[in-house]
């Protein structure tokens, strides 16, 4: 496919038809995320496929006990909120389960350039978090990762969802992944789902803003 159709095409596909991704189409998407760039040739990204049922409703059992607690903690304070809440989790944390295929998205820590260089002298300089968490080259990195493994997707004739909305159930993914899915590798984290499946015609997709409030010609 024109690369130019591929990025037409790429929207994020919640609900699947019927059939099988067959595991050589993952590499394939895998395989275009190993081409990415990354900060400092890092590449961090490490994909733990999932396709039996079993395991898969495993991982939206986990979200869901954490989404009911957020849900619980929050109707304390807020019914309304957390009303809103239920209803957003419902429709944007848990339809991977209707995939035929899951991929848990495990990622590293990555020191920004000049991180340990200024810590180095001032631990407390408040231009590491501004480096380390809002500017942060790891997840960049991740993200032109995660890009390629979509695109690649939509070359193929399947669509995925990217998801990190149930990125608070990090602690039991981890777990789960560490114990019983066969990814033990110390210094790994959990950092985003996706999904991907044959799409159902037409899925929606919100507006975009216009090329011309993303540029400004200096
Ligand atoms: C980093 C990232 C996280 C996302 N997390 C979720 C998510 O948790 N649940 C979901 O349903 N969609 C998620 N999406 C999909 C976005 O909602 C979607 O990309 C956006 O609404 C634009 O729609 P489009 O992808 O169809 O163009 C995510 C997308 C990205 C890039």
């Amino acid at each position: 496919m024109e690369l130019s159709e591929v990025l037409t095409k790429r929207q994020s596909v919640r609900k699947y038809k019927e059939g099988d991704v067959p595991n050589t189409a993952i590499e394939e998407m895998v395989e275009a995320a190993r081409l990415a760039p990354s900060g400092k040739n890092i590449q961090n990204w490490h994909f733990v496929v999932i396709k039996d049922q079993a395991t898969k409703d495993k991982v939206a059992t986990l979200i869901d006990v954490k989404n009911a607690e957020i849900a619980e903690k929050m109707a304390a304070v807020n019914e309304e909120k957390a009303a809103r809440f239920r209803k957003f989790v419902k429709n944007f944390t848990l339809f991977f389960v209707n995939a035929p295929a899951l991929t848990i998205v495990m990622s590293t820590r990555y020191t920004p350039s000049g991180y340990n260089e200024i810590s180095l002298y001032d631990p407390a300089d408040p231009e590491l978090p501004e480096l380390d968490s809002k500017r942060n080259p790891g997840m960049q990195s991740l993200g032109a990762a995660l890009e390629n493994f979509t695109l690649k997707a939509i070359d193929l004739g399947y669509g995925s969802c990217w998801l990190t909305s149930a990125n608070y159930a990090y602690e039991s993914i981890e777990k789960l992944v560490k114990e019983e899915l066969g990814f033990t590798e110390d210094g790994w984290f959990f950092a985003a789902l996706m999904s991907i499946g044959i799409p159902e015609d037409n899925p929606k997709s919100p507006a975009k803003k216009t090329r011309g409030e993303l540029i400004t010609w200096a």
